[in-house]
């Protein structure tokens, strides 16, 4: 649907003032000690469009935590590497349990439901290794976010890895119960700690907007994105990107998307636009609560959906 980018703009300004003005924006992350110190009243939103412009609001250009967003990128790289071969070994279907939840994986013999839980994203970043030091494979990461996101300035912040290195109890279960499904071919604590690194990189949501091009396809993104990887990724991002909130962001918002614990969201309009909106606070699902709010209110006043 095309839309007027001085409306939007506007709308973006008076949005980011209306979120200010509230007081319920979520609780932050405590469970990884370095996150829990951001402080959660703070809200950015960008909108790169298919024209090459990026409208920003609020902090758009401040560095946040990308955490499971980061799942979208590792994944793109995966397939491109290895190609459909990730899918032995994990899923394509939503789990309707919570982000780092064991449950299922006792019951479906170590084969995570879908690459975005924690459990999947594990096979994911194991699968990136491919025998390689973990330095080269963050290194490929980080190299693909530069290059999607046009912006050289993107950076692991080696904090908040080592704060979740120390702290990561399940995730250290989770790697170690696949490992003895002979569902992880690294040593668990190598896997995971490249797991952690790429947790880590941080971006502002200008930067990660700009990132999202190339899943949205936009004719001015970098073509780092084969059209079938996309429409994969957005299919996965609809169905799975919220965890067992996912289902209720569709219903809300009605476009794909990845939210991180470090409070940030992308949101991607096949063909339209990427968005990246970015509150630290989140919600019960350990997703942004402001950032949810805010893309529905986008979706709501650009009429973009996939439906
Ligand atoms: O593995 C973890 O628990 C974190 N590094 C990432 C989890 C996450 O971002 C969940 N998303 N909302």
């Amino acid at each position: 649907m095309d839309i007027d980018a001085a409306e939007l703009q506007s709308f973006l300004t008076d949005l980011d003032a209306d979120i200010r003005a509230r007081a319920d924006w979520g609780e932050v992350a405590d469970y990884i000690p370095e996150l829990a110190k951001v402080a959660p009243a703070q809200f950015g939103v960008a909108v790169a469009l298919a024209d090459g412009q990026v409208l920003q609001a609020g902090a758009a250009d401040t560095r946040f935590s990308i955490q499971s967003v980061s799942k979208v990128f590792t994944l793109a790289c995966v397939l491109g590497r290895s190609g459909e071969q990730i899918w032995t070994r994990v899923g394509r279907e939503p789990s309707g349990t919570r982000f780092d939840s064991i449950l299922l994986l006792e019951q479906e013999k170590g084969r995570p439901r879908n690459p975005f839980i924690n459990a999947g994203a594990l096979v994911t970043t194991d699968a990136l290794l491919a025998g390689r030091a973990p330095r080269e494979a963050l290194s490929e990461v980080l190299a693909f976010l530069r290059l999607a996101a046009g912006d050289e300035d993107i950076h692991i912040d080696r904090a908040v890895a080592l704060s979740e290195e120390r702290t990561g109890f399940r995730n250290i279960a989770l790697a170690n119960y696949l490992k003895s499904f002979n569902n992880m071919t690294n040593p668990p604590e190598m896997t995971l700690g490249t797991y952690f690194h790429q947790c880590a990189i941080e971006m502002t949501a200008t930067q990660l907007a700009r990132a999202g091009r190339m899943i949205a396809q936009l004719p001015r993104a970098p073509a780092i994105l084969a059209p079938e990887k996309a429409r994969r990724l957005n299919a996965l991002m609809m169905t799975c990107g919220h965890y067992d909130g996912s289902g209720d962001f569709a219903f809300r918002v009605g476009l794909p998307g990845k939210s991180g614990v470090g409070g940030g969201i992308l949101v991607i309009a096949p063909g339209v636009a990427s968005i990246a909106v970015w509150s630290p606070g989140l919600n019960l699902y350990g997703n942004s609560h402001m950032g949810t709010f805010a893309a529905e209110q986008i979706a709501r006043f650009t009429g973009w959906s996939v439906f």
